[in-house]
This record gives structure tokens, C-alpha cells and sequence, in this order.
């Protein structure tokens, strides 16, 4: 089992390949992509201990010379030392401009090779090999590189696309379930802002998906990276239309750095709750979409995703400091908030005039 997807952006040509134990043969797919048979394997202990072995017999039987970057688990080392750490490896072992980074693990693994891999020797190859279900549904596709500071989240980086990403859905098997619903609220979002088939598709099929049937993993998360694909190829550089991807990202960062991005609550997490916000904010009286919300709402309590925020969060905050801190989102511009917001399932738009009543009401909803 085994799908491919072709990505283009205005300046580069990549594959995805999803598919059901596909590590095994990752050596030789990566091989065709190499000029020099050298790789550097970026990825933190707990991803080697359950798949390093694997990727590097793959690797050995197609004679491809390797080194391994163990780095720290965790969003909170998605930082700029992180990023001194590996180029002072990668220039010890004395890289070379035709040798590839290997990006193994989540979307933290990702965001900051594909980072290392646009400055290293002014820009190396590098290759996904995403580990979780959000990496393999979002990050690693449409070349977002970065890392967070204390100002906020990816607020350094770069775009620079891989040379191939290969997203092998049994790796998933290991993935903790709120990291599964994590990446589902990316999923979902998809549905939302651009495909009401894939979105009705979602709601039959959901416990196929919980209950981890590859066949229909491998479909959801090639539907995902064409969504994806077809907004990134319209718009690489976020300039329009890439910003409807950030549905419930606005609401969501904001949650997510009120809670110093602790681990108490994922990205994904914060995702879902904020679009659920942002389909709040989408409601009007007597609108079409007001019973569709209801629909999407029940979806994500069956499933147990988070639609609340935490109480130790909201103690944290008030509707001042919420709104002071979705300001800082690098998506605002000249001091206004953008929002995307849905004019029905499956229509996303970027919102710059809203009632700011009604963004109140909201907010205060969710933070009380
Ligand atoms: N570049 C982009 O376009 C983009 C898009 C969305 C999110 N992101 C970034 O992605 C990051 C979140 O990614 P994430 O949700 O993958 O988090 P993550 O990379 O932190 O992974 C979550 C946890 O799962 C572990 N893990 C990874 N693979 C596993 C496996 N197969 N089995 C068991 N455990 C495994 C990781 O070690 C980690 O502890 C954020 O930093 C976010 O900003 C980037
Ligand atoms: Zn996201």
C-alpha cells in the first residue's frame, strides 16, 4: 500500500510518499534523491530507540555512509541553540554541500532541520521522514522551517522544501492517542476551510482512523497533503491564501502562549479548541452554518478532543491579555487581528472586518 504525492511550489518539485511500512524501504528511496551517498540523521532518543534501527539497516543495505544528531525531546529545545548545536556537528564531521540532513521524528524534528538545512554551507539537501500523525498531515509539507524565541512561536525561520518526504503510517502505531487527536485537529481542519467531501468522509470514517486502519491512514493523510499542497502551490510565501491554514491558529497560538507552550497542552491541542473559537466567530443568526457547527462541536466531544481550555489556563489570562497576546501572532498586520473564518463547511476566508463585540463575546466564552 502505497500513495504518491507530487508537490510543486513556484520554485521547487518534491515527492510524498505515504504508505504502510515504507521505512523498510526508505534506503533506496533516498537513495535516488542523493549526489553524495552521505546523510546526517537528526532525531531525539526516544524516535531512534523505536525506529532508528530500521531506518539505519535500510540505509547500510543501499551503501549509503550515515551519522546520527541525537537531539533533546521537545518543543521547549526548538530554539536557536539547538540549531549551534547541529551545525557545529554537522561542521565537525566537515559536511559537504552534496550531502543530505535527514529530518527523523515530529513536527519539532522537522521545523528545525529543514531550518539547519536552509543555512547550513548556505543551504544543503534535506529529506522528511515525519513521525507523528501532525508532521505527516501538516509540517512536513509546504517547507515552513523555523524555531521559537521568547518573543514567540517560529518566529525565526526560513522556507525551504525538502527534496522528499516519506510518511510511513505504522510509525504511528507508537503515538501516544493524544497525540493522534493532535494531529486530527489539523485533519479536520482541512476539511473545513477547503474540502466538504473530505470533511463529510471524515465524520463516517473517524473510528476507522482511531482505530488504526492503514488503509484508511494512508488516505487521510494523502488527502491532508494535497489540501495542503494545492493551497501552498497558489501561494508558498503566505502572501493570501496560505493564511487560511491557519484556522483556529490565531485563537489557538494564543492559548498555547498563555500556557509558556508546556506540555500540558499540545499544539494540536490548542488547535482544536481554537477552532472551535473560530467557528464560534463564524456563527451568525439564521446562518447555514450555525447547525453545521453543532454537528462539528459533537464530532470533536465524541472523539474526547479538547474544546475547552484548562482551568489553570484561564486563570492565567482575561480578555485584555487574550487579545494582547493574539496580537503578537505574526499574523497580524499594522496591529490588526485577521481571522479566517468560515462562510460554510469547507469555505474558509481571510476576515479583516469583523465585529470586535462579537471577538469579545467569544473570547470571553472560552477564558470564563
Ligand atoms: N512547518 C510547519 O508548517 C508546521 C505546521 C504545523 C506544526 N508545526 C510545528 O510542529 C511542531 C509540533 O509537531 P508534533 O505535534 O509532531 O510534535 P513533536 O515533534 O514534539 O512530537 C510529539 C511527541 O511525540 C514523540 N514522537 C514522535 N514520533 C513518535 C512515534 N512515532 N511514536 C511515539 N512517539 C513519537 C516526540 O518525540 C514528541 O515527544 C510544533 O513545533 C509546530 O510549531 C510546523
Ligand atoms: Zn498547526
Amino acid at each position: 500500500m502505497k500513495k504518491t504525492l507530487e508537490v510543486k511550489t513556484g520554485t521547487d518539485e518534491y515527492k510524498i510518499l505515504i504508505g504502510d511500512n515504507i521505512l523498510l524501504s526508505s534506503g533506496s528511496l533516498i537513495k535516488k534523491k542523493l549526489t553524495n551517498p552521505r546523510v546526517f540523521i537528526i532525531t531525539n532518543k526516544l524516535i531512534y530507540k523505536l525506529y532508528g534501527k530500521k531506518l539505519e539497516n535500510s540505509l547500510k543495505k543501499n551503501k549509503i555512509s550515515f551519522n546520527k544528531i541525537i537531539i533533546n525531546d521537545g518543543e521547549k529545545y526548538k530554539n536557536i541553540k539547538t540549531i549551534n548545536l547541529i551545525t557545529s556537528k554537522l561542521l565537525k564531521y566537515k559536511v559537504d554541500r552534496n550531502d543530505t540532513l535527514i529530518a527523523f521524528g515530529g513536527g519539532v524534528i522537522g521545523d528545525i532541520v529543514g531550518f539547519t538545512a536552509s543555512i547550513t554551507l548556505r543551504g544543503i539537501n534535506f529529506i522528511q521522514i515525519p513521525t507523528t500523525l501532525l508532521s505527516q498531515v501538516d509540517s512536513a509539507v509546504g517547507g515552513k522551517t523555523g524555531v521559537n524565541t521568547k518573543e514567540g512561536k517560529n518566529l525565526i525561520g526560513t522556507f525551504y522544501q525538502p527534496k522528499l518526504v516519506i510518511s510511513d503510517v505504522s510509525l504511528l502505531k507508537s503515538l501516544p492517542k493524544r497525540e493522534i487527536l493532535s494531529g486530527y485537529a489539523e485533519i479536520i481542519k482541512y476539511g473545513l476551510i477547503i474540502d466538504k467531501r473530505f470533511l463529510n468522509w471524515l465524520l463516517d470514517n473517524e473510528s476507522k482512523l482511531m482505530t488504526f486502519n492503514k488503509k484508511y491512514l494512508i488516505e487521510a493523510v494523502f488527502h491532508s497533503c494535497k489540501n495542503k499542497a494545492i493551497i501552498v502551490r497558489k501561494d508558498e510565501k503566505e502572501k493570501n491564501i496560505r493564511a487560511i491554514l491557519n484556522l483556529g491558529h490565531t485563537f489557538g497560538h494564543a492559548i498555547e502562549a498563555i500556557n509558556n507552550y508546556q506540555k500540558s497542552l499540545t499544539h494540536g491541542e490548542a488547535v482544536s479548541i481554537g477552532i472551535l473559537m473560530a467557528l464560534d466567530m463564524s456563527s451568525l443568526k439564521g446562518n447555514s452554518l450555525n447547525k453545521n457547527i453543532n454537528k462539528i462541536k459533537d464530532h470533536f466531544q465524541k472523539l474526547k478532543m479538547k474544546t475547552k481550555i484548562p482551568n489553570n489556563i484561564k486563570r492565567k489570562t482575561s480578555l485584555k491579555k487574550f487579545k494582547e497576546t493574539m496580537n503578537s501572532d505574526k499574523k497580524v498586520k499594522n496591529n490588526h487581528i485577521n481571522l479566517i473564518l468560515l462562510r460554510n463547511l469547507g469555505k474558509a476566508y481571510l476576515a479583516n472586518r469583523y465585529s470586535n463585540r462579537k471577538l469579545d463575546s467569544v473570547i470571553n466564552k472560552y477564558i470564563n
